[in-house]
């Protein structure tokens, strides 16, 4: 008898796991009317086909055999890509009021947790809020007003290359963390040794990077029935402890960042920076230090790695085409001379630097598939049917290299900026309601701080290219991913390129230039 009742619990419990797989085998499949895209298998619908490394390219070669909208399944969750900048242009600009939330995610649930970081925030009230204070103080004109601080930053930066060159990727990374501490905190961020701001700030970064990558957490919304295994079975065991730790860290970080910001203002200074604003506002908003110290958190976060990485591209296609490089040159040196350094009021007067701005960000965009969206309701676009609970990627890696839209798309070229503000021939109606630039995302969760970026790049390649020559020591990765970094951001590593001061009169006025950004500088310490 006690037998029987062992087979017959035995088979009771396969009797459900094998009803649970066939649930979510049966939601591993395609829906009706999904966008095309290749075969699912049972259970992991496409998992199988996705690399670790570089998605967009293999979400590219499916473009080109399913077309501009590719549906996958990730398990159970439904994922569409978005080819084309017309797809893009249809779905996320034209409907905005359903494809413009973001996923949950089994970490950020944990480490900003009730939507704290707007770029994770789902689209809701906060989100609004959020938005519109972050809009006010880096979205249009009023951004201009923040070039004194990024100008003076590239300045430094310029003067600490002189001193050490090759030390050139920790420059950078200190000038756009700085530039958004001065500008967001009011607080200066003169150096990135251990125990400064800036390097608590980009230790805590790396961590939080780390903790969403793909091996460290259970991918809970392919499979939700992994949140019902016990921990120490899986191959993530211990991740909601590091997320509480990333959680820790990031408090006192940016609650650190927030009390000192407190603090001056209480002795009049920094009065003019983006917190100053937000706290006189706090009374009036509802929202608490929590709230305010993860939104600032969030501007450094978006603002400091993603411009650097993006400097760090310039670096190398400089150092790769020397006839480019010869050409940015001519441009700044007719408009500066070799006795003034190109500064807030030459961005306007530089388009060839504007135009290897745009060649950076789409010849190797930084974050190569966006920020996921997540759809609110069902779609319906050209007889396709896109769920409610869609993931939806920008694949703009490539809509940047789209054959049909650019001329020889995988080669580094300015000058399709020049003779095109779109970097392409089409012609005026095929380019209506196309954006210049896909690198920023799109829709309403396009990247606020655009405008800031664009700024604050403008003046450091120009000052760049205006103070140097680079030249390549060894290999550089311009045609391969081997020596980049992985992750939602990305960037050649460890480049090898040396740079080399144009001449000893440039050094005079870097100097000189110094001097004066060091003295404009002093209010923020
Ligand atoms: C080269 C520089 C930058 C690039 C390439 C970049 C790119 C992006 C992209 C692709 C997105 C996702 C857009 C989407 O969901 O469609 C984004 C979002 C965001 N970016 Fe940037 N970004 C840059 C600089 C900045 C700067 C300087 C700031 C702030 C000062 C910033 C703050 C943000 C924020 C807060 C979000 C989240 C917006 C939301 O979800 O509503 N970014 N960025």
């Amino acid at each position: 008898m006690g037998l029987q009742m062992y087979h017959f619990a035995f088979a009771s419990l396969l009797v459900l796991v094998a009803v649970r797989l066939h649930s979510y085998s049966k939601l591993s499949a395609r829906p009706p009317g999904y966008p095309p895209g290749p075969k699912t298998v049972p259970f992991l619908g496409n998992l199988h086909q996705l690399p670790i490394k570089r998605p967009e390219l293999t979400f590219a070669k499916f473009a080109q055999q399913f077309g501009a909208i590719t549906g996958l399944k990730f398990g159970c969750q439904n994922v569409v890509i978005l080819n084309t900048w017309q797809a893009v242009h249809d779905l996320i600009e034209q409907k905005g009021s359903i494809y413009s939330s973001r996923p949950t995610n089994a970490v950020a649930d944990i480490v900003v947790p009730n939507g704290l970081n707007p770029g994770v925030s789902v689209y809701g009230d906060l989100w609004r809020w959020q938005r519109k204070t972050t809009m006010e103080f880096v979205g249009g004109v009023r951004t201009d007003a923040l070039k004194a601080a990024q100008d003076a930053e590239s300045t430094q930066m310029i003067h600490d290359m002189v001193i050490t060159p090759e030390e050139f990727e920790h420059h950078v990374d200190r000038s756009f963390g700085a530039a958004i501490l001065a500008t967001v905190y009011g607080q200066r961020g003169k150096s990135m040794h251990p125990g400064s701001k800036l390097h608590d700030f980009f230790a805590v970064n790396a961590q939080w990077a780390a903790s969403l990558g793909p091996t460290n957490s259970p991918p809970l919304s392919v499979f939700p029935f992994l949140d019902s295994v016990p921990d120490w079975l899986t191959p993530w065991r211990g991740w909601r402890k590091r997320a509480m730790h990333v959680r820790r860290e990031q408090q006192r970080v940016y609650g650190g960042l927030l009390d000192e910001t407190r603090t001056r203002l209480a002795q009049g200074k920094g009065t003019d920076c983006f917190l100053a604003s937000c706290l006189r506002a706090q009374e009036k908003d509802g929202y608490d230090d929590t709230y305010l110290a993860y939104l600032a958190g969030a501007l450094l976060e978006g603002g400091a790695e993603t411009s650097a990485s993006a400097t760090m591209v310039f670096i190398m296609a400089m150092a790769a085409n020397s006839d480019f490089l010869a050409a940015a040159q001519e441009e700044v040196d007719r408009v500066c001379g070799a006795s003034r350094l190109p500064g807030k009021d030459d961005v306007a007067k530089l388009p060839y630097i504007r135009a290897c701005m745009l060649e950076v960000l789409r010849w190797r965009p930084i974050i190569p598939l966006g920020i996921p969206h997540l759809t609110t309701a069902t779609d319906t676009h050209e007889g396709l049917t896109i769920p409610s609970g869609s993931l939806i990627f920008i694949n703009i890696w490539k809509i940047n290299h789209g054959d049909s839209l650019y001329d020889d798309p995988g080669v580094f070229n300015p000058d399709r900026y020049m003779q095109n503000a779109y970097g392409s021939g089409l012609d005026d109606n095929a380019t209506r309601g196309r954006r210049v630039n896909y690198s920023f995302g799109a829709g309403r969760r396009v990247c606020p701080g655009q405008r800031f970026a664009e700024n604050s790049m403008m003046m450091h390649f120009a000052k760049l290219v205006w103070a140097f020559d680079f030249q390549p020591t060894g290999h550089l990765p311009v045609d391969s991913w081997d020596g980049w970094t992985e992750g939602i951001v990305v960037r050649p590593r460890d480049l090898k390129v040396s740079l080399h001061l144009r001449g000893e009169k440039r050094r005079k006025t870097i100097d000189d230039a110094w001097l004066h950004a060091n003295e404009f500088l002093q209010q923020f310490e």
